[in-house]
């Protein structure tokens, strides 16, 4: 089937199910406030908020205005007003029940019929739980489905929870809408330095002429946060790190880093690539991991993850993993790829980190591997670590970098929460960077052998580290082992360096 592409721009109904919820609190409503606030969603268009609660609009509003992005801070008060305007809030009772669908139905009606709009642009947004999430959808196809327009799908994650339940759910939500018409949020895919990812491998010669085991000695996708599971126990205890943010939002990293150079920026050609590279991916070898489970801080102040009591006492859940993979194809063989991740770490970061194969010894000592680091959290950026004289008499060799730190570089941009990127593409009707069906097939068999066997009673238990830490304690060696040369010995320090480090 021809992918639609057509742009809604005026007269679009958004509804969002589960309106009164965190995700609709947090993120989707001020990512449709943002797109507003700077122009890029229409004041003709219609938001209705659906969701069980008993909740008059400005209860909605009340909820949801602590979490709008009000430029540089300050109540712009005219936008927001206009912005609440558009939004109606409607109370859909039970959601397996037709009555509040049909209510819903003749709003949108009552507004085609006042404008003339004959041909109905309709967007829907699920920030709903798992267990509901079907019966919802099923209600659309029911009562809100029109032949005569065009309609948007946006799904949340988790799409299943292993590749059986994946399946499961594909099969179901088939029959009722096409591929076309479904989009797969994976936030990652919206966020500026995951977007760049393209532009600057396929754009910068130098950096694709090296992209290769040639002259990559390793690959790291990292993500820390410095806060566990802090009120999240429960939904995070059946979850765990690994299908929490690795299956998807680094896999979509690492995919992005590692494919192969589209034939186009078309949606569907890199599609194409990602699911092409992710075939060349070997089982991950669960003899070579390294899990861990947060306990106390070492002070004492910051609880361990079995003091929250939502999760199961004597939980094994694993809050800290790091995984290697390969990638079993010319460009990527041999090259080691470390993914980590991990809760109530020592800092907040997400990075890619590509270290270089050594400069061939001879005229130099020691010095040190080139490393492109691609920030994607905090302070967005790029930078490449590189040797230079010293400035001045010296000869000696100084470890710098090209910085390309967006906040200095790019001031006056306006860059985009990842899901205001998302709503945007979706009434765009680009799919590029939401995840398609066989995306998640071939991702669900790489994880799924794997989360059974962390799962299963034959698994060691996961180490404990304490909160605030960098993990377990053998993560330093995990790296090594997996190719990354540790440059501690340099006295280096990004962005800044400061006269007189000189590394030999
Ligand atoms: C979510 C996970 O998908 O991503 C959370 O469920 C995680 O546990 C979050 O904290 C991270 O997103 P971001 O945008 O804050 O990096």
């Amino acid at each position: 089937m021809a992918c639609n592409r057509e742009r809604f721009e005026t007269d679009v109904i958004i509804t969002v199910f589960g309106a009164s919820g965190d995700l609709a609190k947090k993120k989707t409503f001020p990512a449709l406030f943002g797109l507003f606030r700077e122009g890029y969603l229409h004041e003709s268009t219609k938001i209705f908020g659906f969701a069980r609660s008993k909740l008059t609009g400005s209860e909605l509003r009340q909820r949801i205005e602590p979490h709008l992005e009000k430029p540089n801070g300050k109540q712009d008060d005219e936008k927001v007003e206009q912005f609440f305007k558009l939004i109606q809030y409607h109370e859909g009772g039970a959601y397996d029940e037709d009555q509040g669908y049909l209510e819903l139905l003749k709003e949108f009606q009552k507004v085609e019929a006042q404008k003339n709009i004959t041909h109905p642009q309709r967007l829907y947004y699920l920030a709903l739980p798992p267990s509901v999430f079907l019966s919802v959808a099923e209600q659309i196809k029911k009562i809100l489905y029109t032949t005569v327009g065009v309609q948007r799908v946006i799904v949340e994650k988790p799409f299943g929870h292993d590749l059986e339940s994946a399946r499961a759910l594909q099969n179901s939500l088939s029959p009722l809408f096409t591929e076309d018409e479904i989009y797969r949020i994976d936030h990652y895919l919206g966020k500026e330095m995951v977007k760049n990812l393209l532009q600057l491998r396929f754009g910068n010669t130098f950096l694709n002429a090296s992209w290769n085991k040639d002259f990559i000695q390793s690959i790291q996708v990292t993500f820390k946060e410095p806060f566990g599971t802090e009120g999240r126990g429960g939904y995070f205890d059946s979850i765990g790190i690994v299908r929490d943010v690795m299956q998807n939002h680094l896999l979509q990293i690492l995919t992005l880093l590692t494919m192969e150079r589209p034939v186009s920026f078309d949606p569907e050609d890199v599609r194409d690539e990602k699911v092409k590279v992710l075939k060349a991916m070997a089982p991950i070898d669960h003899n070579d991991i390294l899990i861990g489970q947060y306990g106390k801080s070492e002070d004492g102040s910051k609880p361990a993850y079995l003091d929250d009591e939502t999760v199961q006492p004597n939980s094994k859940c694993v809050t800290y993993c790091a995984m290697s993979f390969k990638i079993e194809n010319e460009r990527w063989d041999g090259v080691p790829v470390v993914m980590r991740a991990g809760k109530a770490l020592n800092e907040a970061k997400v990075e890619i980190r590509i270290q270089y194969k050594p400069a061939a010894p001879g005229v130099f000592r020691h010095i040190p591997n080139n490393e492109l680091v691609i920030r994607v959290q905090p302070d967005a950026s790029v930078y490449m670590k590189m040797n230079a004289k010293t400035p001045g008499l010296s000869t000696t060799t100084q470890v710098t970098d090209l910085d390309l730190t967006y906040s200095t570089r790019f001031k006056d941009f306006w860059i985009p929460q990842a899901y205001e990127v998302l709503i945007r593409d979706a009434l765009l009707g680009d799919h590029s960077n939401f995840v398609r069906d066989d995306e998640l097939e071939v991702s669900w068999s790489l994880f799924t052998p794997f989360l059974n066997y962390i799962e299963s009673p034959d698994a060691p238990a996961p180490e404990l580290y304490p909160y605030g830490s960098r993990g377990p304690s053998g993560f330093k060696e995990y790296m090594m082992k997996h190719g990354y040369k540790f440059q501690d010995n340099i006295n280096y320090s990004w962005p800044i360096i400061s006269p007189g480090e000189e590394t030999h």
